[in-house]
């Protein structure tokens, strides 16, 4: 009888103990290790560039005691067929997410048969795939911005502008002649923002006239060659430069600095993005305007969607468009609020 007792409290103990570690949550002692492979198409891009600093900033302030992310950054320079390598490579050391800012983004196959093959999703970003590429596998998203949107608000601040500067239409013809400085052809950023921003300026009444379209590729020296050549060829007809991007207002910029055109004579100059150097732009008064395409918010994006997908938890919380899609919204900046913005990415700089 007595032993029955001891046995039947040993049982009780036992089973208070085994249900005890079973309620608490298991805390490992060491947290778990996750590589996360970002591939990203020229980090001589300065947008890219900044860009892949904000997600670096991100996966660091998501590493805690439960999750020590590395995050390793590779440049394909340009090159698909370096990227496939990379990839390749970012996979065999390990990494159990990739993000990928594709260098032709019509060409992401290889990438996505790799993943697929090593079960390690992709976070495509800045750079879309066509749809039909993103259906190949269920483990594939895309994290961006709305091509539409950049357009129309470039062309509402080019609008409002030259409605409220009577000098921008210099010779009093009732048009204003422009040229477009443009991305990459085949980038879905370049066709779409440039028709957006001249079908925005013509439906608010402005009477246009297009001198050229000239492509320089996301480029600053590039820009600043085609606008020297635009320049001889048209002299001082210029009214209006839309440039797809910061660095390429800027480079339209500096070839009228090293003509060194006088003032009265400058035409109005338009970017996207708001870099560092595109809002010191606005600020300086150079640039009339930019848009601001929000890389902090899309950088948390990725990274927030990033850990969902290594962990395995949060996912429900994230708002996708047709289940994949991440589109974060872009901002208006003009000389009067452009401190704002400098000041807001100062703040995050300093955390
Ligand atoms: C940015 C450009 C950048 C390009 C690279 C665009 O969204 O506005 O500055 O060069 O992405 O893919
Ligand atoms: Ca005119």
């Amino acid at each position: 009888m007595k032993i029955n007792k001891t046995k039947i409290h040993r049982i009780i103990l036992a089973v208070t103990l085994l249900s005890l570690v079973s309620c608490s949550s298991p805390q490992p002692d060491t947290p778990q290790k996750a590589r996360v492979g970002v591939a990203c198409y020229n980090q001589s891009d300065t947008y890219i560039r900044q860009l892949t600093d904000c997600l670096r900033d991100q996966f660091d302030q998501l590493t805690n005691d439960q999750l020590d992310l590395t995050m390793t950054l590779r440049d394909a320079a340009g090159s698909q067929r370096n990227q496939d390598d990379q990839v390749k490579e970012l996979l065999d050391a390990g990494c159990s997410i990739l993000c990928v800012n594709l260098a032709d983004r019509a060409d992401p196959s290889e990438i996505i048969d790799l993943a697929r093959d090593h079960k390690v999703p992709i976070i495509f970003f800045n750079r879309e795939p066509v749809a039909e590429d993103l259906m190949q596998w269920d483990q594939l998203y895309y994290v961006g911005a709305d091509a539409k949107q950049a357009g129309r608000m470039q062309g509402e601040l080019a609008a409002a502008a030259i409605l409220s500067n009577a000098q921008a239409d210099r010779n009093h013809d009732g048009k204003i002649q422009y040229v477009v400085l443009e991305g990459e052809p085949g980038h879905q950023d370049t066709i779409i923002r440039t028709e957006y921003a001249v079908n925005t300026l013509k439906n608010m009444g402005i009477q246009l006239e297009k001198l050229s379209c000239q492509i320089a590729n996301w480029n600053r020296a590039q820009a600043q060659n085609r606008m020297m050549q635009l320049i001889s060829q048209h002299q001082n007809q210029i009214e209006l430069v839309l440039a797809n991007n910061d660095d390429m207002a800027l480079g339209a910029i500096d070839a009228y600095k090293k003509l060194n055109v006088t003032e009265s004579v400058l035409p109005l100059f338009f970017g996207i993005d708001g870099t560092d150097v595109g809002l010191k732009a606005v600020a300086d008064g150079e640039l009339s305007a930019t848009v601001y395409n929000y890389k902090e918010a899309q950088a948390a994006s990725i990274a927030k969607l990033a850990v969902a997908l290594i962990s395995g938890q949060g996912i429900e919380e994230i708002e996708f468009k047709d289940e994949k899609y991440i589109y974060l919204p872009h901002f208006k900046v003009t000389a009067d609020h452009v401190e704002k913005f400098i000041s807001y990415i100062d703040t995050i700089e300093d955390k």
